[in-house]
């Protein structure tokens, strides 16, 4: 799916440095702060743009059930055998409509949103938010880690206002449960991470 899709230019090409990287880092470290707002007991979960399954396989080894959707189709390979041992469901998947997805009928108590979001132009974040919100359980958290800061050569990116990612969630009818930031944990120069976290009702 990667050739139609904008927000996964540079990827494919790089996957293998990526992939080392991905995994260099743990689930722990990335989501540290956030995660006493992650679901305590079993869900159905879903990483989206989850690049090598890092998290993916993390929330397993948690007792969730994961859906893995990730569109860059080197990364997802690096990913099935990387984390074979662990129970995934890999989908080749992309925002901001998620027609496989969105075909499958799932709600989910937990979706991660890890360094995907700034992928994404002005029109595709308010089309992927309304998306995304409809793929929360009720009472479903949905946690997301945006970039901001100098954009590697060859990608997509853009800046995304924090208030704008919190009025798109608010209008798609979700709450505020947590907003905050952190420095890289690569330690590039310029680069800093938003984190928010929105429940659904
Ligand atoms: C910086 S990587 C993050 C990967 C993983 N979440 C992590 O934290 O290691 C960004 C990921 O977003 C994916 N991506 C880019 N555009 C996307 C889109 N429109 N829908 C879904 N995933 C996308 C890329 O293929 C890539 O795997």
């Amino acid at each position: 799916m990667n050739d139609t899709v904008a927000g996964t230019q540079g990827y494919g090409v790089e996957a293998d440095a990526l992939a080392e990287q991905y995994e260099s880092v743990t689930f722990e470290e990335v989501h540290g702060a956030l995660l006493h707002l992650y679901p305590a007991s079993p869900v159905r979960a879903l990483d989206l743009g989850a690049g090598t399954g890092r998290d993916a396989a993390a929330l397993a080894r948690l007792g969730h059930t994961v859906t893995a959707v990730e569109p860059t189709a080197e990364l997802r390979l690096h990913g099935e055998r990387l984390h074979a041992d662990t129970a995934l469901t890999w989908l080749d998947d992309a925002l901001p409509d998620l027609p496989v997805l969105a075909g499958r009928g799932e709600r989910f108590g937990l979706i991660l949103l890890t360094a995907v979001w700034m992928h994404l132009d002005a029109a595709e974040r308010a089309r992927g938010m309304r998306t995304v919100a409809a793929l929360l359980a009720p009472g479903g958290t949905l946690a997301m880690t945006v970039r901001s800061g100098p954009v590697p050569s060859g990608r997509r990116m853009f800046d995304v206002p924090e208030d704008e990612t919190v009025a798109l969630a608010e209008a798609a009818g979700l709450r505020v449960a947590h907003r905050g930031g952190r420095a890289d944990l690569h330690g590039r120069p310029g680069v800093r991470w938003s984190e928010l976290v929105f429940s659904a009702p």
